[in-house]
């Protein structure tokens, strides 16, 4: 056994994300995923049947057209006292989640007074508990209006989002400290104008280098302008970004070339243009990748890894993957969190060992110079995986969408213990 024990006042979290969680929206995830629901239900056995380790577990969810729906989520926009109440009994100090912008801004320029008041009290609702809210103000989400005026690739949308951001700061006033503009602006960009493959689709997805240029360039600007303006309102906020790092490596000696290519494009790299304006880095590892040279167009292709144990989504685990990433991020000399990591696993076989493993390789991180102030699980709740619907099973806590129950699966105790003793003694495995 070996003592891990976190720096004093290490943040121990979860994260969820708003369209994922709350139900009932107006966005444009929810109005594109009528359109393609039969279509992912039909498609999912040639997609996953695979790639998965064990379709049989998944398959009734995958084929159901609802699966791809988000409909009612998992109603944590009403059930979000007995959530958190989930995150006391587990010792937890910090909840990372998003405001939907639609809510607060359902027509450009109009706020909407009682969406505001209702995330006033989820945070009040947090402080009350002890918990430390970390609020991020976009998540892969746009209003309907947003999308019709161009989107992303737009750059009206640098004016339009820093507005609601100034909004909110000046709404939330100092009962808000942790900010963070954007989640994963790399993903949004590959998936929503790269034709990405992550998720099986995404609302109005095309392969436009231009407009993927355009959008990179607004989501930099958009995060500037927002941090700008959080700052004049309450100089005390921390201000950051959520950024998804995969761990690329080479499949054959072909493609050596290529990972540092793409952790320059996509890596701690691509950060460096936001460095005068992030109080911290919110950092999200969830696996590695092996690369290698195809014979036609694009001509890179991904090969999965599988030298650890395999996830419900056909994706290994390999925790020396956060230390990997979090000492890249490092060079950045920025605060770091963790303000994602987690994985698919329906029967909770996996989880207590993938947590206490990531946490050992990131206690070395810390060991070795990385400045990380704390670690959120991603996720708090099963949800809604975007357009794999919701057959992947990433909660802490188990819910049931017929009757809306909860139950708190083994690992998060696991976890909980970890979080009360802000260590843990670690098996020699
Ligand atoms: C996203 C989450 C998502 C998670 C698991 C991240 O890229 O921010 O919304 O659920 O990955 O795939």
């Amino acid at each position: 056994m070996t003592e891990i024990k976190f720096p004093k006042g290490f943040l121990w979290g979860a994260a969820t994300a708003a369209h994922q969680v709350e139900g009932n929206q107006n966005n444009n995830w929810s109005r594109w995923e009528p359109t393609v629901a039969k279509h992912f239900a039909q498609t999912a056995s040639k997609r996953l049947e695979s790639k998965v380790p064990d379709w049989g577990l998944i398959k009734a969810e995958a084929e159901d057209p609802d699966n791809y729906i988000s409909g009612r989520a998992v109603d944590h926009y009403s059930r979000y006292e007995e959530d958190f109440d989930i995150l006391g009994q587990l010792n937890l100090s910090a909840y990372r989640f998003s405001i939907e912008w639609s809510r607060i801004e359902p027509e450009p320029g109009k706020y909407n007074e009682q969406e505001i008041a209702h995330y006033r009290q989820v945070i009040t609702a947090l402080r009350k508990r002890g918990i430390e809210p970390f609020v991020s103000l976009h998540h892969f989400t746009n209003p309907a209006w947003l999308d019709r005026q161009g989107g992303w690739h737009d750059k009206k949308v640098i004016e339009r989002f820093a507005a609601y951001a100034e909004k909110l700061a000046s709404s939330f006033g100092d009962s808000v400290k942790y900010w963070s503009t954007i989640n994963e602006p790399t993903a949004y960009i590959f998936m929503r104008y790269l034709d990405g493959v992550i998720w099986p689709g995404w609302p109005l997805q095309e392969n436009n280098f231009i407009r993927a240029q355009a959008a990179k360039k607004n989501f930099r600007n958009a995060h500037k302008l927002a941090y700008e303006k959080i700052k004049a309102v309450n100089p005390e906020a921390q201000v950051g970004i959520d950024h998804g790092i995969v761990w690329f490596e080479a499949a054959n000696f072909m493609a050596k070339v290529l990972p540092p290519l793409l952790t320059k494009l996509g890596g701690a790299p691509y950060l460096n243009a936001y460095k005068e304006h992030l109080d911290y880095v919110g950092l999200h590892y969830y696996m590695r990748n092996a690369l290698k040279f195809i014979a036609r167009p694009p001509f890179v292709d991904y090969e999965v890894k599988n030298d650890g144990p395999m996830n419900d989504g056909g994706f290994e685990v390999y925790p020396e993957g956060i230390y990997l990433v979090s000492q890249e991020v490092k060079k950045l000399n920025k605060p770091m969190y963790i303000t994602e990591n987690g994985l698919p696993d329906a029967r909770d076989k996996l989880r207590a060992d993938f947590i206490e493993e990531h946490l050992r390789w990131l206690h070395k991180s810390i060991e070795d110079g990385a400045d990380i102030r704390g670690y959120f699980h991603w996720s708090l709740l099963d949800n809604l995986e975007w357009s794999e619907g919701y057959w992947q099973k990433f909660g802490l806590i188990e819910v049931d969408r017929k009757t809306m129950k909860r139950t708190v699966r083994p690992s998060a105790k696991v976890y909980g213990q970890i979080a009360k003793h802000n260590g843990f003694n670690y098996p020699e495995r």
